[in-house]
């Protein structure tokens, strides 16, 4: 019978087993998934398995601190690297979300690469693949593990990949996940996070990504995550978030007449993110974080709510 109490016990004695004396290389996302898989091999191997979580400047407001102050409390041998201003570089005037998407798979291969060129005699890479990853080889989610395949043939592989490939998870579902992760004592707030892109801000950015810009959604994005803790409401939606619009909208200040960014406010139920229906968030809510918002965000001067449901309409607009 399948336990999480059996699936840690088994799996750890063969990571031991097969791994012995060497050193692992795994990339963190704050993610579920990655948790978990780094957990496991901790148990197994302890400071031989090296972690990198990487900052690439497009993550939630504080993630990147937080979750690495996490990572650190549950003794994980991690690396924090933030390289927010390569990406935001590399970023620079890209406006095509298959191109950003690119330029931010391009930039984490090079950093994680850089980072993994640190640990001196690494012969393995650790991957958070899950069993539906294992089975929709191609798939447009699943964070770094996709972002990589999708570069696969630029111009030879990057180091990292050449290492022989460990991944704990490969044979369970996400909730088996989750109630692998609790039984290793890992936090409920972490397990039940909602998934995040691997691109990030990047993609709720519409058009050209500027600091300004992320900062200016950080905000928002705050403000309507928070809120919906506070209201209870977060475990009830699949995954939340917000855009920013292209588009200035006319809105009235005292006398002034203000030419100001819109933006959008998008949260979703679903099971596996390939369809998703629009949450019926209560009014009273939806009114609150408006008002937050606009009084709240510099710059931000009218609040949307997305009721379109996938299909057809995706659940991020890039
Ligand atoms: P869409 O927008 O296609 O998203 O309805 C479905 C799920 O996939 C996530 N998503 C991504 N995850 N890299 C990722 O790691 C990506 O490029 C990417 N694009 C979409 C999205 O957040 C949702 O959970």
């Amino acid at each position: 019978d399948w336990t999480p109490t059996s699936f840690v016990e088994t799996t750890v004695a063969e990571l031991k087993d097969k791994i012995g004396d060497e050193k692992v290389v795994l990339g963190l996302s704050g993610g579920v998934d990655s948790t978990v898989a780094a957990v496991l091999l901790d148990k197994a191997i302890g400071k031989n398995l090296y972690c990198i979580f990487v900052n690439n400047g497009l993550l939630r407001k504080n993630e990147f601190e937080s979750v690495l102050d996490q990572y650190k409390h549950m003794g994980l041998n991690v690396k924090g690297v933030d390289a927010s201003e390569k990406f935001l570089d590399k970023l620079k005037g890209i406006e095509d979300p298959e191109l950003k998407r690119k330029a931010i798979g391009n930039a984490f291969i090079e950093v994680f690469d850089d980072e993994a060129h640190l640990i001196e005699d690494v012969t393995w890479l650790a991957q958070g693949t899950i069993y539906p990853d294992v089975i929709e080889s191609v798939s447009a989610t699943g964070g770094p593990s996709a972002t990589i395949k999708s570069h696969h043939n630029v111009g030879g592989l990057p180091d990292f990949m050449k290492l022989k490939v460990v991944e704990p998870l490969r044979t369970i579902f996400k909730d088996e996940v989750r109630r692998v992760g609790r039984s290793l004592g890992i936090d409920d707030e972490l397990l039940g996070r909602h998934p995040f892109p691997g691109p990030g801000l990047g993609i709720r950015i519409l058009g050209d990504i500027t600091a300004e810009k992320v900062k200016m959604l950080q905000e928002v994005d705050h403000i309507f995550l928070e809120g919906l803790k506070r209201w209870k409401l977060y475990d009830s939606v699949w995954q939340a978030g917000a855009m920013l619009l292209p588009v200035q909208s006319v809105g009235v200040m005292g006398d002034e007449r203000t030419y100001e960014k819109a933006v959008v406010l998008r949260a979703v139920s679903s099971t596996d993110g390939m369809t998703a229906d629009w949450v019926d968030l209560p009014y009273k809510f939806l009114q609150e974080t408006s008002n937050k918002i606009i009084n709240g965000v510099k710059g931000v001067n009218r609040v949307v709510y997305d009721i379109s449901s996938k299909p057809p309409a995706t659940i991020e607009w890039e």
